[in-house]
């Protein structure tokens, strides 16, 4: 089992450029299926997720060449319109190829992607909008594939039922190249997916987002390719001003995207933690003084984002007092609690009052388990130690690492595949800031 040996208490310090956007990434690769000229994307973080809707693209006869961060890919070579089970039910992203496949060539057959550590994570949203396109959609339980045709794609009016960033992803990938006008109302209005309507515009398709969250798109006959650079990924720099702040450090962010990052910003601030615009796009973050305690509730743009409850709760088991986090976007999100308790957090879970839990909570209210919760309450400050901790999932990989950061002694944090997914070399990242990280597999003399 591979290991990341972390030795806390260091206070980092030095300068971090952030990596393009996973988020936005994985649904440009896909949007080389709408064409078959060559995108060419710049910034492009070398992570597992990455190297995964690759091989999910390649498995189609998609081409690319990756050298440091440009990625090109073309599609020109498509062989098949059926995703591998083994290689696509591992990636949620790969469920976007639906779309572009049965719109550029009138079927698709996608494994269902099924849930994950965070929840069930159904696509029922982007299935619903596809049919009400024109697609036929059957789920065939037996081979667990989803089996999608078309003739031809037409133009809908389709209202989102609760937001959801990928399946308003899925339903711009499959309009582009729809006949005639779709107007997708209650769209989702992470800045992620306006870097996606950015590169498709670019690649000729017609689309506007009209309000904040309506987005109209007038289909075209086709698209041709291009070349674009990614924004920086918001999770990262969230992830590293935690860092400068729950060790004592100052750290310079470069490619910092302030703008895009407003509840993140304010929350912070009333930590006691400190930012400073250092120029357009650097921001300067470090802690004077005290942690003070907050109280959050997670929110789909432009609110404070699910991805980054886990590093805030972290930052949370330093301040003085009681803080409450409230996720209301995924089911199970609480992962790392467990193990931040082996490091000596005290954290409670609770279920915050909620009168319409259905209409309020962006998850299928269905999909909630009894046994699981919805809030959690940190009882602070208290001194973190040294543990032997498991990732789970992404964000609690990035959770984990900062809490080691930030314990006394030498933390084993195993599961580490999962932080490979989402954030480029971090050990060396953080090294470079004067972490002792390093990465060690079961036999390395641990
Ligand atoms: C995207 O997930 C991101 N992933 C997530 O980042 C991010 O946390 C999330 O959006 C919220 O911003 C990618 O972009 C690859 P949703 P997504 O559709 O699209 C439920 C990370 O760590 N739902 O907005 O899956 C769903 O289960 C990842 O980088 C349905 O029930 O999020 C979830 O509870 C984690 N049916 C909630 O809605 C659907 O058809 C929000 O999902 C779609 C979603």
């Amino acid at each position: 089992m591979k290991t990341l040996v972390v030795s806390g208490g260091f206070p980092l310090k030095g300068e971090m450029a952030i990596a393009g956007a996973k988020n936005v990434a994985l649904k440009a690769c896909v949007a080389a299926l709408l064409t078959d000229e060559e995108l060419i994307l710049h910034n492009v973080p070398r992570i597992q997720d990455v190297y995964s809707i690759l091989e999910v693209l390649k498995s189609l006869g998609v081409r690319s060449v990756f050298k440091h961060n440009t990625l090109r890919v073309s599609a020109k070579h498509l062989a098949t319109t059926t995703v591998p089970l083994e290689i696509g039910a591992s990636l949620r992203a790969s469920s976007l190829a639906m779309g572009p496949l049965i719109a550029r060539h009138g079927q698709a057959n996608i494994p269902n992607p099924g849930g994950c550590r965070i929840g069930a994570r159904p696509i029922d949203r982007q299935i619903d909008g596809l049919r009400k396109m024109g697609a036929s959609i059957l789920y065939n339980s037996t081979d667990g594939y989803f089996h999608a045709t078309a003739l031809r794609l037409s133009g809908t009016d389709y209202t989102f039922t609760k937001n959801t960033h990928t399946g308003t992803e899925a339903l711009l990938l499959a309009a582009v190249l729809a006949k005639g006008r779709t107007i997708l109302s209650n769209a989702a209005q992470e800045v992620e997916v306006d870097d996606l309507i950015s590169i498709l515009s670019r690649m000729g398709a017609k689309i506007k987002r009209t309000s904040q969250r309506q987005v109209v798109i007038d289909g075209v006959d086709a698209l041709h390719g291009t070349e674009y650079t990614l924004m920086p990924d918001r999770n990262e720099e969230v992830t590293f001003a935690i860092a400068a702040a729950i060790t004592g450090g100052e750290i310079m962010i470069h490619n910092s995207q302030r703008k895009h990052l407003g509840p993140f910003l304010r929350a912070f601030r009333k930590a006691g933690a400190m930012w400073k615009p250092c120029g357009e796009a650097t921001t300067k973050y470090w802690i004077k003084g005290n942690v003070r305690p907050t109280i959050i509730t997670t929110a789909p743009y432009p609110g404070f984002m699910t991805d980054w409850q886990g590093p805030w709760a972290v930052l949370m088991t330093q301040a003085f007092g009681n803080s409450t986090i409230h996720e209301t976007v995924f089911e199970n999100r609480f992962s790392y609690v467990s193990e931040l308790m082996k490091m000596g957090a005290n954290i409670e879970f609770f279920d915050p009052p909620v009168k319409h839990p259905e209409e309020f909570y962006n998850f299928n209210w269905e999909d909630h388990k009894n046994e699981l919760h919805q809030g959690i309450l940190i009882h602070g400050p208290t001194k973190l130690h040294n543990a032997v901790v498991e990732m789970r999932d992404l964000r609690a990989g990035a959770t984990l690492v900062l809490a080691a950061l930030a314990a006394s002694g030498t933390t084993y944090i195993q599961g580490i595949e999962h932080i490979d997914r989402g954030y480029e070399k971090i050990e060396e990242r953080l090294t470079s800031l004067g972490a002792s990280i390093r990465r060690v597999t079961r036999g390395d003399g641990v």
